[in-house]
């Protein structure tokens, strides 16, 4: 793939503007300059440089953001920053998006991509991804509560009771839940439909990608979409 397409595809502006970071000497490919936008490489697993920065070439972006409250997942944030604006402008100019949502006051695990079959394949209710989530309760969590959440609770927009996948005691006031839909404020509904309070909400866990304890909150990393199987 020539120099300038590959800056293109991985968000580094029009192909105009690409032209223009290859002509001012700003790429680099192992170390050397490339000023030629025509200049042809193998893309997969290319590492190269803009303006000092190192990326590597991912034909489909993916990304875990470790989301720290008081950030919206909207596109267009009405209260709060967005969450996008925590990522670099070449992965914001590619398009990448986030799987679902986490509320505002939530934090965690956020995945972001901008590939559209891969979202749809995480959120649809069919496929049944499990979340992890981490619940810090206003009350004491009690056996009764746990139960609840296991055996199906109502909540107004769904036709059945809702259950939780899991949901165990993590410690007197704390408790963890999976779930394997999202809907609307699910945790919070589901914890105040079982009799108790969603004090404080955290992912800690979407499919089989964990967030990892080094991720500090308003970091990201690349993650690897190997980790949901092969593409179907
Ligand atoms: N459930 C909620 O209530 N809030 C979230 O952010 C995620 C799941």
């Amino acid at each position: 793939m020539r120099m300038a397409q590959i800056l293109f595809s991985q968000g580094f502006g029009s192909r105009r503007a690409c032209a223009g970071l290859i002509a001012a000497g700003l790429v680099r490919v192992a170390g050397r300059v490339i000023d030629d936008a025509a200049a042809e490489f193998e893309a997969e697993g290319l590492v190269f440089e803009v303006e000092g920065r190192a990326w590597r070439y991912h034909a489909k972006a993916l990304i875990v953001l470790h989301k720290p409250a008081g950030y919206e997942c909207s596109q267009k944030p009405r209260h709060h920053p967005s969450v996008m604006s925590l990522l670099p402008a070449p992965l914001r100019d590619r398009g990448v998006q986030p799987v679902g949502r986490l509320d505002e006051d939530t934090t965690g695990l956020l995945l972001l991509t901008d590939d559209g079959t891969l979202i749809h394949r995480l959120t649809s209710p069919r496929h049944h991804v499990p979340k992890v989530y981490e619940v810090t309760a206003r009350h004491p969590v009690t056996p009764g509560q746990l139960q609840r959440l296991r055996e199906g609770v109502l909540l107004d927009d769904a036709p059945a009771p809702v259950r939780a996948a899991a949901a165990d005691a993590t410690g007197e006031r704390t408790l963890r839940l999976v779930l394997t839909e999202g809907r609307y404020h699910q945790v919070k509904r589901m914890v105040a439909a079982a009799g108790n309070r969603c004090e404080a909400l955290h992912r800690s866990a979407f499919g089989a990608l964990t967030l990892a304890q080094d991720l500090e909150p308003g970091q990201w990393r690349w993650a690897d979409p190997r980790a949901f199987g092969p593409p179907r």
